[in-house]
């Protein structure tokens, strides 16, 4: 379903992936961990085609998506939706008009049929009575769910989130949590996040993969989390060397 071959990317003198290759299962929830500043929204990007690796293969659906025009790539991103860090909502769009935008966008239907979809939506993330807000009347979960709701608007094959619980309480982390599951649960699509919430990531991942000086460093399920010998890994995950793996 994706599939990264021998992904290079750098930034002047900076090489930030260096050989990245790997596979994602169709249907499953994979997420990629590292430290900040490890390349993973380097690594995001590549895959939705916001921009282009220096070399590589990047199959999504048995396309590679590295050589296409901008036409062609607009046609694949019909296919992925798009959970940004900060939402990335128009300000001054409502809620309704924010998950309107994609459906206008690539699809050409009736002010009804857009309705309809939005109105799924909406009831999925359960912010139907909200849909006549400003993004600026909405709290930070809340707009993170707005930014769901429009991930999902065109029945995406794919969803990609970058960090979808940064800077949220620890009740409201959880709240997108259980958002994620549900829709994932419910629509079956392949989900790819990006994230360094420790919790969250073995709680929700059927696979981990781990960025490190530029490449896959280690990847395996939530339970070989729990019992790897890897050092970083482990670091990762309990803050300490040599700290029990914190489960939530
Ligand atoms: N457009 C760019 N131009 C130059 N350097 C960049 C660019 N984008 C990213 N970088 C560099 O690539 C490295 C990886 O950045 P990236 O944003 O992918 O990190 P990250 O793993 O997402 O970190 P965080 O967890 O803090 O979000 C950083 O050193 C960053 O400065
Ligand atoms: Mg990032």
């Amino acid at each position: 379903m994706i599939v990264l071959e021998d992904v290079h990317k750098t930034y002047g003198r900076q090489k930030v992936l260096d050989g990245i290759s790997f596979r994602i299962r169709e249907g499953s929830v994979t997420t990629v961990i590292g430290t900040s500043g490890s390349g993973k929204s380097v690594l995001l990007r590549q895959m939705i085609g916001l921009e282009k690796p220096d070399s590589g293969t990047i199959l999504i659906k048995g396309e590679n998506i590295v050589n296409l025009s901008s036409r062609e790539l607009n046609r694949i991103r019909r296919h992925i939706g798009v959970l940004f860090q900060e939402g990335a909502l128009f300000d001054s769009l409502t809620v309704k008009e924010n998950v309107a935008f994609p459906v206008r966008e690539h699809l050409k239907l009736t002010e009804k049929q857009v309705q309809e979809i939005v109105d799924v939506r909406l009831t999925q993330v359960g912010l139907r009575e909200h849909q006549d807000k400003l993004p600026a009347e909405l709290s930070g979960g809340m707009r993170k769910r707005v930014g769901l709701a429009r991930a999902l608007a065109l029945d995406p094959a794919i969803v990609f989130f970058d960090e979808p619980t940064t800077g949220l309480d620890p009740i409201t982390r959880d709240v997108i949590y259980r958002l994620i599951e549900k829709t994932h649960a419910e629509d079956s699509r392949t989900y790819v996040l990006v994230s360094h919430d420790v919790g969250g990531v073995l709680r929700i991942s059927d696979e981990v993969m781990m960025l490190r000086d530029g490449k896959i460093g280690w990847s395996g399920t939530p339970d070989e989390i729990r019992s790897t010998s890897d050092e970083a890994v482990r670091q990762f995950f309990t803050g300490s060397v040599n700290g029990p793996i914190r489960i939530e």
